[in-house]
């Protein structure tokens, strides 16, 4: 079968690379890919943005099912898309239509569906610049710090949480005036959770699910979760806090009412949901919905799956997932992001990479990586996913943190402290 991958970075690098090891004869294409992409895949030159270009490349090369990785297509429509046009709709397509892609594409609706649902998150409301005194209104009776999250899609940059009030009010007009678009024309104000994070992944053919191994992602560029958001510096799989009985919480608070949610509202929706969790004090609430999978979590989650990743996506195609098997692997897996300095400001390209192949006990994942004139150079701020496995968290990371020494490229930075917040828990 022909498969299509939708996306360049390193998530999209470890999902060819895990559908590589299927059982099945798979020919795997990617658009755009990275060099990381191109030992398994065909890299085809199409922004995945540009649903006609999408179109062409599926027809002639036979494409049979599409794997959207990230999430603007979902969200501009491209499963409908597909949907809509006879010539793709025998194609399948992994990842929801655009009502779906709402859970993430809206904050908005995302906490009135969780409102209408009755799964727990933190307390809200929305807001449009014709409702600004009222926000401001509403901002005053929380505690501090205040959040505020832009109700579209921002590029990661959307949320603000801020601990002054006068602060919270010119940011929030700041929004409603239109620094992100369309994206800020509504405003949601939440209460702030306090917690630990954590990301869970379930895949769904609409009726049935499969829990995918959790993930904690680092988000902030600076050691100690310092400083400024980024895409995800790292990522650690298992998640120590997980539990057997907060993993049962969160399926029984969380998931089901989710996956129920969307029947119950008639969104047919065929992909990865991504919950971005808190636990507060034992007690799973939902931070926010993703219509795909995460990136640095993919670069930890396909190392863990046993089962064939193909397997597990046919059932989605073939609505009959509940027929397949999950299989996790019990040891650890952590990866390391190795991003090009300045990020996540201003950053360069195009400096060679070497040292790749020097790696033995990890797996390199490209996140953002070109051939140019024969040479592998970064093309993005995030240029590289050291993910190592071993039996405990600390042998992982030991590897992965001997791996990345090894490879160089100017500017090159990582952070030294993944998973040090879950070191001291119990393994
Ligand atoms: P993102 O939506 O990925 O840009 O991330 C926003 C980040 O803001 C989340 O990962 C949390 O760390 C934080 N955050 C969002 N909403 C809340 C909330 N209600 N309480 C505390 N932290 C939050
Ligand atoms: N690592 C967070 C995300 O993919 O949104």
């Amino acid at each position: 079968m022909n498969i299509l991958i939708l996306g360049s970075g390193g998530r999209e690098h470890a999902l060819i690379w895990k559908l590589a090891q299927s059982s099945k004869p798979l020919k795997l294409f990617a658009a755009p890919g990275n060099a990381g992409t191109a030992s398994a895949a065909i890299n085809l030159p199409v922004d995945p943005l540009d649903f006609a270009a999408v179109k062409s490349a599926v027809i002639s090369n036979k494409i049979q099912m599409v794997i959207v990785g990230p999430e603007a297509p979902l969200v501009e429509g491209i499963s409908d898309f597909f949907e809509a046009d006879p010539e793709l709709s025998s194609v399948n397509v992994i990842g929801p239509g655009k009502q779906g892609a709402m859970l993430e594409g809206s904050k908005d609706f995302a906490k009135g569906f969780m409102t209408r649902h009755k799964i727990p998150t933190a307390a809200y409301a929305t807001f449009t610049a014709d409702r600004r005194a009222e926000a401001a209104e509403f901002l005053y009776k929380l505690d501090p710090p205040y959040v505020l999250k832009a109700d579209g899609l921002a590029a990661g940059k959307g949320v603000l949480i801020i601990s002054d009030y006068q602060e919270t009010i010119r940011e929030l007009d700041a929004i409603l005036g239109g620094r992100f678009g369309d994206a800020g024309k509504k405003v949601v104000i939440e209460q702030y959770l306090s917690g630990i994070e954590l990301s869970v992944f379930i895949i769904t053919d609409g009726i049935s699910y499969k829990i995918l191994p959790e993930a904690k992602d680092y988000k902030r560029i600076g050691e100690g979760d310092t400083g400024k958001n980024t895409g995800g510096m790292g990522a650690v799989s298992p998640v120590p806090f997980a539990t057997p009985a907060f993993m049962k919480k969160v399926e029984e608070k969380i998931i089901i009412p989710t996956v129920a949610g969307l029947r119950k509202e008639g969104i047919d929706y065929c992909g990865f949901i991504f919950f971005g969790l808190m636990n507060v004090g034992g007690e799973p609430f939902v931070i926010e919905y993703n219509a795909r999978l995460g990136d640095p979590e993919s670069e930890v989650v396909m190392p863990r799956l046993e089962s064939d990743l193909f397997d597990l996506l046919d059932g989605v195609a073939c609505r009959n997932l509940m027929d397949r098997t999950l299989v996790i692997r019990a040891d650890t897996a952590v990866t390391v992001m190795m991003i090009s300095g300045g990020y996540p400001d201003n950053y360069r390209k195009g400096f060679e990479i070497t040292g790749t192949d020097k790696i033995t006990e990890s797996i390199v994942f490209h996140a953002g990586t070109k051939i140019s004139d024969g040479r592998l150079v970064t093309s993005g701020g995030r240029v590289l996913a050291v993910t190592s496995a071993g039996g405990t968290m600390p042998e992982a990371l030991e590897k992965s943190y001997r791996s990345v020494p090894k490879i160089h490229f100017e500017g090159a930075g990582y952070r030294k402290d993944i998973g040090f917040d879950l070191k001291a828990t119990k393994e």
